[in-house]
């Protein structure tokens, strides 16, 4: 019927669109990325390291890249005419150094942020564009916490938990080890008064034995 192959060339088409379009997202994804966690703490007064890392499958040329603290101030602008050379810098804030390298197997473009203030707590935006993937752009994101001390106050609360149900766990091992060592003792005692009952009753036993069977037996004849 014409209706039946009508939907089996749909769904081929289809199909082969789906297959086409994955194809294409996996050749020219430009891949933008701060590692496993996005978050980081820092000491008041400490430099941090803000990392960043790019990948990209078709290469790049005269790549852009641009470090953003919350979305609108730029704290750092590179470029890396290509994978043989290391970026050149354009414009940064002077507490920021790029620390990256672009040369080597990852394309490396982290940065420290020195001497660092509560002020400068918040989002670290990365940002790169490509050029050769008709400027295909992608970001990623960390977010610094600055402290005071490395304790930090949602840690006391942490900190309250794990040391009662720590409490609590010791004092159940505690308990069980306890019970364990009471019950090793009294089992102790009680083979020792076992042993002590066996033995006194089995000496009783072939003494009361030997004297029995010798009066059952000497009773006999007398009888
Ligand atoms: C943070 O560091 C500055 C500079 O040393 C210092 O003046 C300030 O007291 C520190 N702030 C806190 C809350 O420790
Ligand atoms: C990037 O380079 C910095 C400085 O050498 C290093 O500390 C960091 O671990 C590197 N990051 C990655 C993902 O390779
Ligand atoms: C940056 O953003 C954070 C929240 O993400 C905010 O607490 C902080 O005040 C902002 N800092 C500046 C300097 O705008
Ligand atoms: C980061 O990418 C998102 C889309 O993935 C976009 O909405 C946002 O504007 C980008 N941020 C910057 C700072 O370029």
């Amino acid at each position: 019927p014409p209706g039946a192959g009508g939907g089996i060339s749909a769904e081929m088409s289809w199909g082969w669109g789906q297959a086409r379009l994955h194809i294409l997202a996996i050749v020219f994804a430009l891949e933008v990325s701060v590692g496993k966690t996005n978050t980081v703490v820092a000491l008041n007064n400490s430099d941090v390291l803000l990392p960043c890392t790019f990948a990209t499958c078709i290469g790049f040329q005269d790549l852009v890249f641009t470090w953003y603290f919350n979305s609108t101030e730029l704290i750092y602008h590179g470029k890396i005419k290509s994978k043989s050379s290391e970026p050149v810098l354009v414009v940064r804030n002077p507490r920021v150094e790029f620390v990256g390298s672009t040369t080597g197997k990852d394309n490396n473009i982290s940065i420290v942020l020195k001497n660092v203030d509560f002020s400068d707590a918040g989002k670290y935006t990365c940002h790169v564009k490509n050029p050769k993937e008709k400027n295909a752009q992608h970001n990623a994101t960390i977010f610094l916490t600055v402290v005071q001390k490395m304790v930090e106050t949602d840690n006391t609360l942490t900190l309250i938990i794990v040391s009662v149900v720590g409490g609590v766990i010791g004092l159940l091992v505690l308990f069980m080890l306890i019970k364990r060592v009471v019950l090793f003792i009294i089992k102790k005692v009680q083979d020792g008064k076992k042993e002590c009952l066996v033995s006194s009753s089995g000496n009783d036993n072939t003494e009361n034995g030997l004297a029995g069977s010798k009066a059952e037996q000497k009773a006999p004849p007398k009888a």
